[in-house]
């Protein structure tokens, strides 16, 4: 059968490639609904080699919709999502606005498929870009040596924050090297040629939004309370592709090797690791517009008998975002049969 899929956000960074990669991975869609606010109402999108018009999402009438991807934002998704569950749709929205919610699953396709199957709310949360490359990694080394502690470092691309934060790295760029001044809009200050250790808003103890999601939804997917996650996360003037620098101490020691190992059959994952110049993934050469959580600069820690270190890269908005939706609505077509 085929499926009527709504994707909530279509003209956005993230929208658009959810509806590219739903067309490159040939999913059975009957019908295809591209929603928007009422801006983009009436404009096109692309889906494979079609041009579909824009709805407007306040205006739109969800029954009959089986599948609705969501990426518009928290807000749109606390006012929308449950509209289309009611409707009987499946949502599977990529906002955090339901993430930490116990009846609502947490899911990355690779580490805990069988937990999309109990959603008693008709939602299922696609889980933050930086956590989900980290644990596509770090799943297989955890069920073989126990994560205890994680502590990693993020270089974020910009696209993380959507299009408005790509036109702003883009006009800053070129505007300096014309020697006009860089005005900082969607973050607080200048991002082009610079980095800035500040991700979300701050929270009462110093961490900031979007590091305190490395810490409960590695826990939540892991279903393990018991991990220790120290995150900063920092915004670098990339456009596609998120990097970490990750540090990890196990309960039982895992070699580099052994690591190394493990990670070149894990699902998702591609190991490039060589000690050259090159040999190692980066957002440019390696995940931008890729699909694999890329891994690399894997060796033992000099300072711990049981750390590890590896250096994780991924394309935020195909696996970090929407690739990993559209792996979720392939699981559950998959129920269904
Ligand atoms: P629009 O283009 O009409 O503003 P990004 O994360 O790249 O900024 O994209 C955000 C996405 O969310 C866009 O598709 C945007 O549509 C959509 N969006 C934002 N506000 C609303 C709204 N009030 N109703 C529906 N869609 C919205």
């Amino acid at each position: 059968r085929t499926y009527k899929v709504a994707v909530v956000g279509a003209t956005g960074a993230v929208g658009e490639v959810m509806l590219s990669i739903l067309a490159e991975r040939g999913f059975p869609v009957g019908e295809l609904v591209a929603l928007a606010s009422e801006r983009s109402a009436g404009g096109e999108v692309a889906f494979g080699n079609r041009e579909i018009v824009v709805r407007d999402l306040a205006t739109f009438d969800p029954a009959g919709v089986d599948i609705a991807l969501f990426s518009a934002g928290g807000a749109i998704s606390r006012e929308y999502a449950p509209r289309f569950a009611a409707a009987g749709a499946v949502v599977i929205d990529n906002s955090s606005a339901f993430r930490q919610d116990d009846d609502v699953p947490l899911v990355v396709a690779e580490v805990n498929p069988e937990a999309a199957r109990n959603r008693p709310r008709g939602i299922i949360a696609n889980p933050n870009c930086s956590t989900m490359q980290m644990l596509v990694a770090l799943a297989p080394l955890h069920r073989r040596a126990g994560i205890e502690r994680i502590n990693v470092a993020t270089y974020q691309s910009v696209s993380g924050t959507g299009r408005r934060a790509l036109e702003e790295l883009g006009r800053q760029t070129a505007g300096l090297l014309n020697f006009q001044p860089a005005e900082p809009e969607v973050y607080p200050v200048q991002i082009a040629f610079n980095v800035i250790p500040h991700g979300g808003d701050f929270t009462d103890n110093g961490y900031t939004t979007e590091e305190m999601k490395l810490v409960w939804e590695t826990r939540k997917i892991l279903g393990d309370d018991g991990i220790g996650v120290n995150a900063t996360v920092v915004r670098v003037p990339v456009f596609y592709g998120h990097s970490e620098a990750v540090n990890i101490e196990t309960r039982d020691k895992l070699a580099a090797a052994d690591a190394r190992a493990l990670l070149a059959a894990a699902p998702g994952v591609e190991v490039v690791d060589e000690p050259v110049g090159g040999g190692y993934p980066t957002p440019v050469t390696h995940a931008s517009g890729n699909d694999p959580v890329y891994v690399g600069r894997i060796r033992d820690d000099l300072s711990h008998p049981r750390g590890l270190n590896l250096w994780i890269v991924s394309d935020n908005i195909r696996k970090g975002a929407a690739l990993n939706a559209v792996q979720i609505a392939e699981l559950v077509v998959a129920e269904a049969g």
